[in-house]
């Protein structure tokens, strides 16, 4: 039998099968250790040089265009299971829930989604850090001098110290602030940096406007020319965006973080009549967030040259933004688990936010 006619029965063999394992047999058939092309090759031993140069090419050609034909049989016999094994498993998902029974999702979780969206569309992307952390991150960092009062303003959650460490590195800590996510994110990555964390927080209080637990969102840019004209556009678009309300008055005020210089709080305009807030131009104003300019401690702390560098850097309280926007009265029921709260406050599952629609 000439190598052509071997060929077209394997050819012929190949497209026949309708299995995997069908098409293997002939695999060992042609080309396993005791295969019909195998033993050609085989053969060549036997041939003298001229002969068997020949012959090796021959053969090859053989063995190459059978491959090929196992090889693209298999691709399409393996779609095919795939699709099979898609069909097979199939899971119906049309069915509605029952509408008695609808979850909701949590004030908490749809205000951190309407704020990625907000600032997703500003070019930010998300970093994160661990709730546990240490005097390094939450503090040092973040250019609190060692015994500074600052610290003690924090009402720190500090967990039992490290085995067989000392002072300050032993220090283990509930973050009382998401500023420990600047610090990994510019260890983390290098500038440029726009980053926004959102996370739990804690301190040791408990009243109608404090939580041991809470949530925070942290924002930063790390540029080569970020002014603090940036840094109150930036934020000025952020509340347009989130509270709604186009041309809304915003102010700063100068304040005090250690991490930050010059310092600010920002304040929105509001009114306040008959005891009714409203968010937007009015005679009043309301607090906000924190802000500042990154200070050049901090950027020294984490390796980068504060003459090439600098930055901005805010920080807010999820729930009390989520509260004014939402109009919840008392920042405790928030983590209660009441399923009345929960189906009151609560957001339609199927309702993300995005810049397109609104929040
Ligand atoms: N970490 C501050 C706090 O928890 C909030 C804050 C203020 C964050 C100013 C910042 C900032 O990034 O620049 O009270």
């Amino acid at each position: 039998m000439n190598t052509a006619e071997i060929e077209q029965e394997f050819t012929q063999k190949i497209d026949a099968a309708n299995d995997l394992g069908s098409l293997d047999t002939i695999r060992v058939e042609a080309l396993g250790k005791k295969g019909r092309i195998t033993e050609l090759m085989k053969g060549l031993g036997k041939l003298d040089p001229d002969q068997r140069k020949e012959q090796a090419v021959v053969f090859n050609d053989l063995k190459n265009g059978v491959m090929a034909k196992l090889e693209s049989r298999q691709s399409i016999l393996k779609k095919a299971a795939m699709a099979e094994r898609l069909k097979a498993e199939k899971i119906d998902i049309t069915l509605d829930v029952r509408p008695e029974r609808k979850g909701t999702i949590h004030p908490i979780t749809q205000t951190m989604d309407e704020m990625i969206a907000i600032f997703a569309d500003m070019g930010f992307s998300i970093h994160d850090g661990p709730d546990i952390e240490d005097d390094f991150h939450n503090f040092t960092a973040l250019n609190f001098p060692p015994k500074h009062p600052a610290r003690e303003m924090h009402d720190t959650f500090y967990l039992p110290d490290v085995e067989g460490a000392e002072g300050d590195a032993a220090k283990r800590l509930l973050r009382t602030h998401t500023s420990t996510c600047q610090i990994r994110a510019m260890l983390d990555q290098k500038p440029p940096l726009r980053k926004i964390v959102m996370g739990r927080t804690y301190r040791s209080d408990y009243d109608i406007t404090h939580t041991p637990m809470f949530h925070q969102l942290e924002g930063m840019v790390i540029d080569k020319e970020t002014n603090m004209g940036h840094l109150k556009g930036c934020l000025k678009t952020f509340c347009e965006k989130f509270f709604g309300v186009e041309d809304l008055p915003v102010r700063f005020r100068p304040s005090f973080f250690p991490f930050t210089e010059p310092s600010a709080e920002m304040d929105i305009g509001c009114s306040r009549s008959k005891g009714a807030l409203k968010i937007g131009a009015g005679d009043d104003w309301l607090e906000i967030l924190g802000c500042g300019m990154v200070h050049p401690n901090v950027l020294k702390n984490v390796g980068i040259d504060p003459d090439v560098y600098q930055g901005f850097a805010f920080g807010m309280g999820i729930e009390r933004v989520a509260m004014l926007k939402y109009g919840i009265p008392d920042l405790r029921t928030f983590f209660e688990g009441d399923t009345r709260w929960n189906a009151h406050y609560g957001h339609d599952p199927l309702n993300k936010p995005n810049l397109a629609t609104g929040s």
